[in-house]
């Protein structure tokens, strides 16, 4: 049984008093159950701050990327081992915002990928296609190309450390959910080919979801057999929305 993760995608929003107060609810309604965990990741400026509360309580703690140096004079980047320092467990990488509005390349994102794991990090790595993508039947080739990249420079024994989101960008944000089966349908797509490389590989990856998941479509998408969990935005800002989409992961196990 992989269990469950519900992985909370804060972006660019908070402040230290809104931080505090949805981090608080979060730990206080967080259910009880070795087979669901409850992820935050805040903005940068505030993940001290989030690890003071999260530290010795069941929610687990991540960033939202990562520089793939190690150190030295990158100004403004961050790295691994400084995550890792503030109480960093996982880290996001490849979020299609960064990929569009940053640039970032898949062979960048794969060095962050590594640069992760080098410090004991996992790494969640983002996949999804466009709309435009979608609609002119390119979705799995453009998982492909982002999971090969990974897999090409990190090795297939890699996602024995790993997290794959799969977050259809034409999803995000949007309202527009992917339906259980289309999401089902792409998460068989990826396991099928890590199950090509290694079956116990596969077999262990988490991979969620992520796209306008909320408390009433989270139990649909979850119960589909290669969706272990969500990566969630919007709904991620409010405690009992996020504790919403726990409760039906929960629901399930
Ligand atoms: P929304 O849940 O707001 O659609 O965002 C999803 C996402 O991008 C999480 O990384």
């Amino acid at each position: 049984m992989r269990g469950y993760l519900v992985a909370g995608n804060w972006k660019m929003n908070g402040s230290n008093v809104a931080n505090a107060e949805l981090v608080d609810g979060i730990i206080a309604g967080a259910p009880q159950s070795d087979l669901v965990e409850l992820l935050v990741c805040p903005p940068f400026p505030y993940l001290s701050a989030v690890a003071a509360k999260t530290s010795g309580s069941n929610v687990r703690l991540g960033a939202q990327t990562i520089s793939e140096h190690e150190s030295g004079a990158f100004t403004g980047e961050t790295a691994g081992s400084m995550l890792r320092d503030v109480g960093c467990e996982y880290v996001i990488v490849g979020h299609s915002e960064r990929r569009a509005l940053m640039g970032e390349t898949s062979q960048a994102v794969a060095d962050k990928f590594m640069a992760a794991q080098k410090c004991g990090l996992t790494p969640i790595l983002c996949v999804g296609e466009t709309l435009e993508q979608r609609e002119s039947g390119k979705t799995e080739a453009v998982i492909d190309e982002q999971l090969n990249a990974v897999l090409d420079s990190a090795g297939i024994d890699a996602f024995g450390r790993a997290v794959i989101a799969y977050e259809p960008v034409w999803a995000i944000g949007t309202g527009m959910t992917a339906t259980p089966d289309q999401a089902q349908e792409v998460h068989r797509h990826i396991r099928a080919l890590l199950e090509a490389k290694s079956e116990s590989v596969a077999e262990g990856v988490k991979i969620l979801y992520g796209g306008s998941v909320k408390g009433d479509n989270a139990g649909g998408l979850f119960s589909n057999p290669d969706i272990d969990g969500g990566l969630i935005g919007g709904a991620s800002l409010k405690s009992e929305d996020f504790l919403a989409i726990a409760e039906a992961a929960v629901a399930i196990c």
